[in-house]
């Protein structure tokens, strides 16, 4: 079936320019202010980075590095349109400002590992709108807490028995979602603990369910939903309370996975979904080539998850197919801990690094950018552009707009690139109707169905034209709204020299917009400082909704 038509979302601003201005831009009326650096103290008991390293002691209370994505949640009492709950994930130390020189794991002190480990993970921050109109975190507020590198954390799932009892740390907080509970989902893209080898490495490249509210159990790895490079999840939920968790594992290539817990969650009793995410089917993407699809339960003795299983490998990067290897799948915990492998096996698409995933309100769409995959080799019909060096967005329509569909229809939304890049060949200059970019990667629609892109092209990046770089046609990574309907694409922001814009929340009312801007390596945002990520504010001039 073809996805049903949707309505027009246009959005009512100018659009910004691409550019290569060393600050944040904006569209005329609208304003940005910088919330939250990192180094930044979230813990109280230490004083923010000021132009010294910091102790392990220190670093453990800062907000960490390389801020990603972010949900935003309400506080009971409180206006949730003027206050609530922020929760960040720090994706990788901000090094420049935590120790001289750059880290190296085969040379680091203990101190330096320490220090490093605290820059990752995520922080929950109490955010609130001042009488003069700016945001910024409650310090003191008993929400404002960091998990880290360093911190523990426990196992749930068919898996939990094979990790350590008490796992050290979660790291590579790439992306993240949310669940119809109210608990922070943050997703580990990295499979082992390169900042400290001596870990084991099965305990990383999970899920991680938080709840910022302190309530619930403690951070929890939760094994059913697979072990990958994790990018982020998104929720689909239907009338029974019934979900699927849609994720993308970054890989060159990897696959599409959803996860759909056996029980439906509870909407009156928080507590009784505590291990609603320990019990369910994890399912990989098959993208037929007919505009259909297919998901594929990942469950040992099925789909050819057994002892002596032949693994293909990755048949996307190579002309001449990759030797099979044998992998034994005598168990779930094996499946889930070699999930990449049993994707494989069991005949899931292999695409151009799947990113951010995300669902239309009304459950009529899902889509999801697959960034780039320079060294792709072997097109196929979900992945069309062999080098593809400035990557695609796909959208699908699961069968009855149910989470619980095993089957789904697709199509190719847009092929990004720019005419610019047609000096190299017809696979570089996309279809984007109006403003273009490279390497889509943060992805999100809005309460008011309205989609929302975010760029994460290599600076200065291989446009594949001789001479050019991607900076030298689109300008600095930015943010775009798309109509999904006409297509139309807008500029709505650009970031500062050398950053990655990445990670979208906020505020009920859609007045207030938090982004946040990763690594840049400029002079933002403090001239004459060290450059640091750091989460924004964006707002109306005039006090009303983004984009209204
Ligand atoms: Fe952390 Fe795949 O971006
Ligand atoms: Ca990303
Ligand atoms: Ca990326
Ligand atoms: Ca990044």
């Amino acid at each position: 079936p073809t996805p049903a038509p949707e309505p027009s979302y246009s959005i009512g601003f100018t659009p910004v320019a691409a550019n290569r201005d060393d600050t944040v831009t904006v569209p005329a009326g609208y304003s940005v202010a910088v919330m939250l650096k990192a180094g930044d103290a979230i813990e109280s008991g230490a004083d923010s980075y000021s132009g010294s390293y910091p102790t392990p002691a220190q670093a453990e209370k800062w907000a960490g590095g390389n801020h990603d994505g972010m949900e935003y949640f309400e506080l009971e009492g409180t206006d949730p349109n003027a206050g609530g709950l922020l929760a960040i994930n720090f994706e990788f130390p901000d090094y420049n400002i935590l120790m001289a020189g750059s880290y190296n794991a085969a040379t680091a002190t203990a101190d330096q590992k320490a220090i490093a480990l605290s820059a990752v993970g995520i922080g929950v921050v109490e955010v609130a709108r001042g009488s003069d109109g700016k945001w910024a975190v409650k310090s003191g507020s008993k929400y404002n807490k960091r998990y880290t590198g360093n911190s523990s954390y426990r196992a749930g799932g068919p898996a939990s028995g094979l990790l350590s009892g008490t796992i050290k740390g979660m790291l590579n907080n790439c992306s993240s979602g949310r669940t119809p509970w109210g608990t922070y989902l943050t997703c580990e893209e990295t499979t082992d603990n390169y900042l400290d080898p001596t870990q084991p490495a099965r305990n990383y490249g999970w899920v991680v369910e938080i709840d910022p509210y302190q309530e619930l159990a403690e951070p929890t790895k939760r094994t059913a939903m697979g072990r990958f490079n994790h990018e982020n999840v998104a929720y689909m939920a239907n009338a029974d309370r019934r979900v699927a968790f849609y994720m993308g594992d970054d890989s060159t290539p990897g696959c599409i996975y959803k996860f759909i817990p056996s029980r439906a969650y509870s909407a009156t009793n928080r507590a009784s979904n505590i291990d609603l995410l320990d019990y369910g089917t994890l399912y990989v993407a098959k993208f037929n080539g007919d505009g259909t699809g297919e998901w594929i339960a990942l469950v040992q003795g099925q789909n050819g998850l057994v002892a002596g299983a032949q693994d293909p490998g990755n048949v996307s990067q190579s002309v001449t197919p990759p030797a099979a290897t044998t992998v034994n799948f005598t168990s779930q915990a094996d499946v889930l801990i070699n999930t990449q492998s049993a994707a494989r096996v069991a005949g899931g698409t292999v695409m151009d690094r799947p990113e951010w995933i995300t669902v239309a309100p009304d459950n009529s769409s899902i889509y999801v950018t697959l960034t780039n995959n320079s060294g792709r080799r072997v097109a196929s019909p979900s992945n069309p552009r062999t080098t593809n060096l400035h990557g695609h967005i796909i959208r699908f329509s699961e069968e009855g707009n149910s989470p619980l569909a095993t089957k789904f229809s697709w199509e190719i939304f847009l092929l990004a690139g720019d005419p610019g890049f047609s000096a190299g060949g017809a696979n570089l200059t996309g279809d984007i109707n109006g403003d273009t970019f490279s390497s889509p990667d943060g992805l999100r629609i809005d309460p008011k169905g309205r989609l929302w892109v975010q760029t994460d092209h290599s600076v200065p990046g291989s446009s594949g034209v001789s001479g050019v770089t991607i900076e030298d046609v689109v300008g600095h990574n930015a943010m775009f709204t798309i109509d999904q309907q006409t297509k139309q694409s807008k500029r709505f922001l650009v970031g500062p020299e050398g950053c990655e814009i990445t990670g979208l929340a906020y505020t009920p009312d859609l007045k207030t917009f938090f982004v946040n801007i990763q690594h840049p390596t400029g002079n933002w945002p403090i001239n004459g400082e060290e450059p640091r990520s750091s989460t924004v504010v964006v707002t109306r001039d005039d006090a009303q909704p983004v984009g209204n």
